[in-house]
Order: structure tokens, then C-alpha cells, then sequence
């Protein structure tokens, strides 16, 4: 069989050690992979080329995708996705590895339900923000990245006695954001889900902090919080409390770098499972990890809403702040 294999959407560090374990758990089985080169785009503009065993040679411990990746908005139409059965189909691949996030494996479950291409998928974002797993690939190296900033953010603010606002990604998820929170042990966070997200509630945190004799604070914010982003969350508060703060945004910081070892092993579990069961003749699902267990889910479960943080997180994160 002849598999092809992309990474899409945003780079996430543990994206090679996943192309490394499809690319070789095929050979083992006398299979061969494709690699295509650029996600979607490259699909559809037939960059692609075989794959051997040794062109993973020294790519496990790379942070980004050595196959490179882009945002496709062309594939949002039915007939570019034709277009890419058809160059599929032309390459003799038979199969499709989709190793991203939301978007390319809702991608991934048009393609195979309108077109008839057999994919499956590899979790690959570090937002971590998918249904039917509770790991993705990068969440753990982006969170230990944030983590290493703030740690070092923590030292100047206690210094000055200083606020600092600190804003991490995650797209619409606050899951980066109240676990770097709760690991870094911030005075207070914001992200969407959480039910006391207001401004309000932040300020008589802040205050309650501030009595408490915490004279530096670190307010985690999550890219998509609904009070706003973390310049116009400081912008407000230096209007209304003429405070001496400053503001912090990580941003792309957090999506480089060698992943961590957790992000390795399961790029390579999840590469290695992927080819097995399509080797076993599975079609259309994607793997994941529940209660440390490896698991699939049909790719249809990608149309399932976005989970939410574990709830008891961001109540956590306040109470460890007295
Ligand atoms: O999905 C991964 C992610 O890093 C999000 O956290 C962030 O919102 C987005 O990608 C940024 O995308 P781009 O690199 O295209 O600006």
C-alpha cells in the first residue's frame, strides 16, 4: 500500500516524531509513504515525493514539520477537494495521514465522507482542544515553554512589585492557559470557559491579593478570553486602578522548540498505531489518549464540540493563590 502523509494547520513540536513513526512502522509492514510537503496547499498543488526510512534520519528531537505546513482556505470548497482525491488518486495513494488540529481533520473528514479518500489522523496542536483525546501533540512542550517564561516573567515582577499580564495561545481553548496557570502558580487567570470569567472578578481578586500582602501578581490570560486580550485587559486596568503593570505576549514562542520527551513518545505511539490499523484495513478515524490509554475515535467525532478545561483547574488556581 502507498500512504501519504501532511501536516496542517499550526507547526506543533512532536510533528516529526509522528511523520518519523508513520514513515517506519510502514516500512516494517512493506508498505510505502509519501511524504507531502506544505499540508493542504501542497496537496493540492501535487508537492509531494516518496518518503524512505532514512529521510527521517535525526528529525525525532526537531521542533516544527519537516514536511512544513500552511492554513489552506481553499480546501474549505468542495471542489478543491476533489481536486485533491483526484491528485491522490494520480500518485496512487491510498490512504491519508492528516497529522493537525480542528481544522485539518475536519478537512480530513470531508474529504473521506465527500470523496471517498480512507484518511486518518494524528492529534498535532498545542492547543489540545480536540473531542475524543485528552492529549495532542505539542500541548505538553508549548506548556512547558510557558511555564519556563513565566518562571522567569515571576522574577522581575517580584522584584518590582509588579502586575504582569501574560498571554498564552490556544486559539477559542483556555486549556494552555489554566494549566500554565495552575504549573506556575499565577495570581489569577482568564480564559472562555471558565464560569467566573469578568473583569470585575479579576479586579477584586487583584484587590483581594493585593490585602492579602502579594505585592506582585501574574494574571495568565488565554488568547481567546471573552474579557478581551491581554493589551486590552492592561489598557483597562491602568485606566481605572492606575496600575504599574506590564504586559507579556508569548505568542509563537510557545509553538517552537525541541519537544518534550511525553510529546515524542506519543508522536511515536500514535505514528505507529495509525499504520497498523490502516494496514489492518481501518478506515476514517483518528487516535488519541484517554486515561493514559491509547484510543481511536471515528474522524466524525471532530464534529463534536471543542471540551472544555477540567472544571476544578481554574478554582484550583485561585485557591492556591492566597
Ligand atoms: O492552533 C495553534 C495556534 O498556535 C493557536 O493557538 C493560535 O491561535 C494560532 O495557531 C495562531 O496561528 P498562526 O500561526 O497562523 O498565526
Amino acid at each position: 500500500m502507498r500512504l501519504g502523509v501532511l501536516t496542517s494547520g499550526g507547526d506543533a513540536p512532536g510533528m516529526n516524531a509522528a511523520i518519523r513513526a508513520v514513515v517506519r512502522q510502514a516500512d516494517a509492514l512493506g508498505h510505502e509513504v509519501w511524504g507531502i510537503h506544505r499540508g493542504y496547499q501542497g496537496l493540492l498543488e501535487g508537492d509531494m515525493a516518496p518518503m524512505p526510512s532514512r529521510a527521517c534520519a535525526n528529525i525525532l528531537q526537531r521542533g516544527g514539520t519537516v514536511l512544513h505546513t500552511a492554513r489552506c482556505a481553499e480546501f474549505h470548497q468542495t471542489e478543491q477537494r476533489a481536486l485533491a482525491a483526484a491528485k491522490l488518486k494520480a500518485a496512487g495513494i491510498e490512504a491519508l495521514v492528516v497529522i493537525g488540529g480542528d481544522g485539518s481533520f475536519r478537512a480530513a473528514e470531508a474529504l473521506q465522507r465527500e470523496h471517498g479518500v480512507a484518511c486518518a489522523g494524528i492529534p498535532g496542536t498545542i492547543d489540545n482542544d480536540l473531542p475524543g483525546t485528552e492529549r495532542t501533540l505539542g500541548f505538553d512542550t508549548a506548556l512547558n515553554t510557558a511555564v519556563e517564561a513565566i518562571d522567569r516573567i515571576r522574577d522581575t515582577a517580584s522584584s518590582h512589585g509588579r502586575l504582569f499580564l501574560v498571554e498564552v495561545m490556544g486559539r477559542s481553548s483556555g486549556m494552555l492557559a489554566v494549566h500554565t496557570a495552575l504549573a506556575c502558580g499565577a495570581e489569577a487567570v482568564l480564559y472562555p470557559e471558565s464560569p467566573e470569567d469578568s473583569y470585575e472578578n479579576l479586579v477584586s481578586q487583584l484587590n483581594a491579593n493585593w490585602l492579602r500582602g502579594k505585592r506582585s501578581s501574574i494574571v495568565v490570560v488565554a488568547e481567546g478570553d471573552t474579557v478581551g486580550r491581554a493589551v486590552a485587559v492592561g489598557e483597562r486596568l491602568k485606566l481605572d486602578h492606575s496600575l504599574d503593570l506590564r504586559v507579556v505576549v508569548l505568542g509563537h514562542v510557545q509553538r517552537g522548540g525541541s519537544p518534550t520527551a511525553i510529546d515524542r513518545i506519543w508522536g511515536s505511539r500514535w505514528g505507529c498505531e495509525v499504520v497498523r490499523r490502516l494496514d489492518r484495513g481501518e478506515r476514517g478515524f483518528y487516535v488519541g489518549e484517554v486515561a493514559g490509554a491509547l484510543v481511536a475515535q471515528p474522524l466524525a467525532r471532530i464534529l463534536e464540540p471543542q471540551p472544555a478545561p477540567p472544571g476544578d483547574l481554574g478554582r484550583l488556581v485561585s485557591v492556591l493563590a492566597r
